[in-house]
C-alpha cells in the first residue's frame, strides 16, 4: 500500500507511521508535515529510505497537495493545529489549517485521485460537553473551543465530499490519546516532566473535568482499521472507556512515579475559558461492525508512559522552557 500521511512528525502521526511500517511489510509512507510546534523530526529517525519519505509542506497549499496524492491507494489525515490552549489566544492558524488545510487536501483529490481512501482524524471535542451518557456518531455538534469548531468543520467538509463527489472518505473521532511522543505541553507529559523536575503539578480549576483516555496505539489500530474497512461517509467514534478526572489522571501518575499521592506537588490554578466539564463516547459501532476493540489498559498504558518519558530524556530536554511548562498557557501569546 502506497500511503500519504499528514502531519505524521506530531504525536499520533509519527505513533501510526512507526506502527504501520513495523506490522505491514508492503506498506510505503508518504509523510507531509510542515514542521509546527507539535512535529518533532526525532520521532522518526532512522526510517528506511525506501519506506519512507518525508516532505516539508502545508496541506493547505494546494499545489503540494495535488502532487502528493497523485497515484496514492490511501491517505490519512492527522495534520492539524492541535493545542486547545493555543487556540485561545491564536484562532487564527486553527482555521487555515484545519479547515483551509483539509479543504484542499480534499480539492486535491477530488481533482488527482478520487478513488484514493481518505481517513480523516477528528476528535471528540467536536461534540462537546457530555452532561450525561455517551455521544454516538448521531451527535450534534456542540464545539467549545477555536480548535474543536475547526475540527467539526473540517469533518462537515469531508462528509460532504464524501456525499457530492464520491470520494471514498471516512471521518474518526477519538477521544484523548496519552502515549510516547507527546508534546510536553499536554496534560500528561507536563505532569511526568514537571514532578520529574520537582515542580508543582498545575490542575485546571478543581481537577473534576472528566476525559476518557485511550493508548495511542489502540487509536492507530482503530484508524488503520477505518481505512482498511470503513464505509463511505460514515463517521467512527474511538474510545476505550476509561473515563478519569485530571485529578485521577495526575494522582496516577505520580503514584507510577513514587511520589505517593502528591498532594504536595499539587497546584489549583485557574481553569480554561470554556474547559469542557466531561467528554464521553459511545464507540459501539466501530466495535460492532469493524471488530477493533482497545488492547491496551489504563494502568499499564501510563506505566509504559512514564517509562519512555524516564528513558528518553533526550527526545523532551530540548523541546522544554517556562512557556510550554507553564501552569496557565492559555493566558499567554502564542
Ligand atoms: N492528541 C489527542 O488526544 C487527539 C485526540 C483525538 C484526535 N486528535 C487529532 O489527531 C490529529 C493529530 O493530533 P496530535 O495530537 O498528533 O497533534 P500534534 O500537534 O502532535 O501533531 C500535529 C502535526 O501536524 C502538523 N501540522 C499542523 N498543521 C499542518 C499543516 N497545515 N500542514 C502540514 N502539517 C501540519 C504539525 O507540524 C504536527 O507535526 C489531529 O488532527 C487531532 O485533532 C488528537
Amino acid at each position: 500500500m502506497d500511503l500519504l500521511v499528514t502531519g505524521g512528525l506530531g504525536f499520533i502521526g509519527s505513533n501510526f507511521i512507526l506502527h504501520t511500517l513495523r506490522e505491514y511489510p508492503e506498506a510505503v509512507v508518504t509523510n507531509v508535515d510542515d514542521t509546527r510546534y507539535g512535529s518533532n523530526p526525532r520521532n522518526l529517525e532512522g526510517l528506511p529510505a525506501d519506506r519512507y519519505t518525508l516532505v516539508k509542506g502545508d496541506i493547505a497549499d494546494l499545489g503540494i497537495m495535488s502532487r502528493l496524492v497523485k497515484g496514492k491507494d490511501a491517505v490519512v489525515n492527522f495534520a492539524a493545529e492541535t493545542h486547545v490552549d493555543r487556540s485561545l489566544s491564536n484562532p487564527g492558524s486553527f482555521l487555515q489549517s484545519n479547515v483551509l488545510g483539509v479543504f484542499n487536501l480534499l480539492e486535491a483529490l477530488r481533482e488527482e485521485n478520487p478513488k484514493a481512501r481518505l481517513v480523516h482524524v477528528s476528535t471528540d471535542e467536536v461534540y462537546g460537553d457530555a452532561v450525561e451518557g455517551s455521544f454516538t456518531e448521531r451527535g450534534a455538534l456542540r464545539p467549545s473551543s477555536p480548535y474543536s469548531a475547526s475540527k467539526a468543520s473540517s469533518d462537515m467538509f469531508v462528509l460532504a465530499y464524501a456525499r457530492t463527489y464520491g470520494l471514498p472518505a471516512m471521518v474518526t473521532r477519538c477521544t484523548n490519546n496519552y502515549g510516547p511522543r507527546q508534546f510536553p505541553e499536554k496534560l500528561i507529559p507536563k505532569t511526568i516532566l514537571r514532578a520529574s523536575l520537582s515542580l508543582k503539578v498545575p490542575i485546571y480549576g478543581q481537577g473534576t473535568n472528566i476525559r476518557d483516555w485511550i493508548y495511542v496505539l489502540d487509536h492507530c489500530r482503530a484508524v488503520k482499521r477505518v481505512l482498511e474497512a470503513g464505509e463511505k461517509g460514515h463517521i467512527y467514534n474511538v474510545s476505550a472507556g476509561d473515563e478519569k478526572t485530571n485529578l485521577e489522571v495526575v494522582g496516577e501518575i505520580l503514584r507510577i512515579m513514587g511520589k505517593g499521592g502528591g498532594q504536595d506537588l499539587l497546584e489549583f490554578v485557574e481553569d480554561r475559558p470554556g474547559h469542557d466539564l466531561r467528554y464521553s463516547l459511545d464507540s459501539s459501532k466501530i466495535r460492532d461492525e469493524l471488530g477493533w476493540e482497545p488492547l491496551q489498559s489504563f494502568k499499564d498504558g501510563m506505566v509504559e508512559t512514564v517509562k519512555w518519558y524516564q528513558e528518553n530524556e533526550i527526545w523532551w530536554r530540548p523541546l522544554i522552557d517556562d512557556k510550554v511548562l507553564s501552569p496557565t498557557p492559555w493566558r499567554l501569546t502564542w
